[in-house]
């Protein structure tokens, strides 16, 4: 019997996505969920303005590999309305959830509940949103989940990562949010001549950053499992970063191996 692969998504698919579900149909067959989560989106976010693209994700979905695209309803997800049900504790804090509280706590929830609806053997996420895949991972080793496997974030040709909220910037807006990578990459070679010391690394991307967009939530050189945070890595690590372009909020990572 063929592996049941499961890729969930909120829509608005493109490359990236197409890239997930390319690779899981290399082992089974895909299913794809599309479903804009509104626990995982605080008050003041883009929950409604998330772009809604049914019949043409559908179609994005198909041409790109899935047998199967599946919109729950918000009453299959959640019967008694909106909950949290998981907490993402410390490793959801940090990054992401100490600027975006309670959305890993949101997007656990919702995770849990997609992989009990579908019961896959294997799950795919996107290297994109580093931290969301780290705490998938480990989370669904606690509950006896679906093995979990990753894809390399996707990028367009001049170095931006692939994301739905792209869609948002003006052509100026694009050209700003190029730095976002660049500073990536000058972390990553100041990493590769050897340099080990955390604050330095920092120092060198948000430095370079900040020249250039004056809103950054963080930049952090971390161990590839995040934590704990160290002030010298002798290890395999990532570089993450979140910065806001046009009233955009963008994140990124890079690997840094040894
Ligand atoms: O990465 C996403 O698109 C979402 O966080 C996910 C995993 C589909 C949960 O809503």
């Amino acid at each position: 019997m063929k592996k049941k692969i499961f890729v969930p998504t909120m829509g608005a698919l493109h490359k990236g996505h197409a890239s997930l579900i390319k690779e899981g149909s290399k082992i089974g067959d895909v299913i794809v969920s599309i479903f804009v989560n509104p626990t995982q989106f605080g008050a003041n976010e883009d929950f409604d303005s998330y772009p809604r693209r049914k019949e043409d994700d559908f179609a994005y979905a198909i041409s790109s590999g899935a047998k199967e695209v599946w919109f729950p309803t918000l009453d299959e997800i959640y019967p008694d309305g909106p909950f949290i049900s998981e907490s993402s504790g410390e490793l959801g804090s940090i990054l992401e959830g100490s600027f975006r509280p309670g959305f890993f706590d949101g997007v656990l929830t919702v995770v849990k509940k997609l992989f009990q609806i579908v019961e896959p053997d294997v799950a795919i996420f996107g290297e994109k949103d580093w931290q969301q895949l780290v705490l998938v991972k480990e989370f669904s080793k606690m509950f006896n989940g679906p093995e979990i496997m990753s894809v390399k974030t996707k990028r367009d040709n001049n170095g931006l990562a692939l994301s739905s909220r792209n869609s948002y910037l003006s052509k100026d807006g694009y050209s700003q949010s190029l730095y976002i990578p660049e500073a990536l990459l000058k972390v990553k070679t100041a990493w590769s001549e050897g340099l080990r010391d955390v604050r330095t690394l920092e120092a060198i991307g948000i430095d370079f950053l900040s020249e250039k967009i004056s809103k950054i939530d963080y930049l952090e050189v971390r161990p590839s499992f995040l934590l704990p945070k160290l002030d010298i890595l002798n290890q395999d690590a990532r570089v993450l970063v979140a910065a806001w372009v046009e009233g955009t909020r963008l994140i990124d990572n890079e690997e840094l191996t040894l």
